[in-house]
């Protein structure tokens, strides 16, 4: 899951002086940035980049607008538009990425995990133009133009295979595929029109023997079909319990999460609290990775995640 950002004030003091995209694009920043969180003792690095970086080269330009996330300036409404999308070689146009992945390389002592998103999840992004609330556009597309919606679904596939493959290939130990939004769907939609291009993607990247995490979030009623289209490990929101979802998953599989974000925002014993329940629910199987269930809020205490990284530290301690 994220583990740097603006809940950090040493992030917090680089945005001043250095935009989003500027600290993704620059190797010896997006170092600095990957570093910062592993003061509180976490058991590994997140690479720092952003699943959407491979849609700029592809050819959907975009920025990240204050307060609004992210923006793409000519959303996609039509297959003309598919059509002119580059199926790119992460080697050329993603290098800075690759060249932060073989920096932090150098001295890291814990693994490093890199990632992308998932094709739905990039595909939300280009077609709703930004964040969105119902995925009206992006449905509708699916729904309405089949033909359009394969060729974008083959294209971006194909983007993040070849980009999870050139991070492995680059030192990645683990990588995480991020279909943050694929909640939004019914499991027959899932079926469809999106689990075959995520197995395709991970079929591939099971191949290189690196640890492979499959996360999306509202997925209660997809934890099967997630399972199904692959990841040694699969990624758990809030939502389910967790003794429930490595029932339903299987103990064949490992399980990451799934704390809620929102019990880090305080006081200190509830974060703590939530943090033991999850590791109760995990009742010490191997195979479960604490994490939360999704992203790190801005507004969350750093004294709270401290207090929750320590918990878990002396609690899974071998
Ligand atoms: O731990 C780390 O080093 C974090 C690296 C990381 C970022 N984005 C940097 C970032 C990771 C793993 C991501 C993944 C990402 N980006 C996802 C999947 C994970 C998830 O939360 O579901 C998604 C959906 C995105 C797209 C994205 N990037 C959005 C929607 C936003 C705006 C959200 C907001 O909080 O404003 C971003 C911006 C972003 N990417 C930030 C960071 C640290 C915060 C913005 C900032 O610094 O101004």
């Amino acid at each position: 899951m994220r583990q740097a950002g603006r809940y950090m004030p040493e992030y917090r003091k680089l945005r001043e002086k250095h935009a989003l995209l500027e600290l993704c694009r620059t190797p010896e920043l997006a170092l600095q940035v990957t570093l910062q969180p592993l003061r509180l003792g976490v058991d590994a690095a997140i690479l720092f980049a952003d699943i959407l970086l491979p849609l700029e080269p592809m050819g959907a330009r975009f920025d990240f607008a204050k307060g609004e996330g992210p923006v793409f300036y000519e959303p996609i409404t039509d297959r003309e538009q598919i059509g002119r999308l580059r199926v790119i070689e992460p080697e050329e146009s993603l290098a800075y990425v690759l060249s932060t992945i073989r920096l932090l390389k150098r001295d890291l002592r814990i693994p490093l995990i890199g990632f992308a998103g998932a094709p739905f999840t990039l595909a939300s992004y280009l077609i709703e133009g930004g964040k969105s609330a119902s995925f009206a556009k992006t449905k509708k597309l699916m729904w309405g133009a089949a033909d359009a919606w394969h060729e974008l679904m083959r294209k971006l596939a194909e983007v993040v295979r070849r980009y999870l493959r050139a991070q492995i290939a680059a030192g990645a130990d683990a990588v995480q595929l991020f279909d943050s939004w694929v909640g939004a769907l019914a499991p027959s939609d899932y079926a469809e029109h999106v689990q075959p291009y995520v197995r395709a993607v991970l079929a591939d990247v099971e191949a290189t023997g690196v640890p492979v995490l499959h996360f999306g979030t509202g997925t209660a009623t997809l934890l099967e079909m997630m399972r199904d289209a692959g990841g040694s490990v699969i990624g758990i929101d809030w939502c389910t319990p967790l003794d429930d979802a490595w029932r339903r998953v299987g103990f064949d599989r490992a399980l990451q999460g799934n704390m809620d974000p929102c019990a880090l925002l305080g006081p200190r014993d509830v974060a703590v609290r939530h943090a033991e329940r999850v590791l109760d629910a995990a009742g010490g199987r191997p195979g479960h990775i604490f994490n939360l269930g999704h992203g790190i809020l801005p507004e969350t205490p750093v004294e709270n995640v401290q207090a929750v990284v320590d918990c878990v530290a002396a609690r899974t301690a071998r």
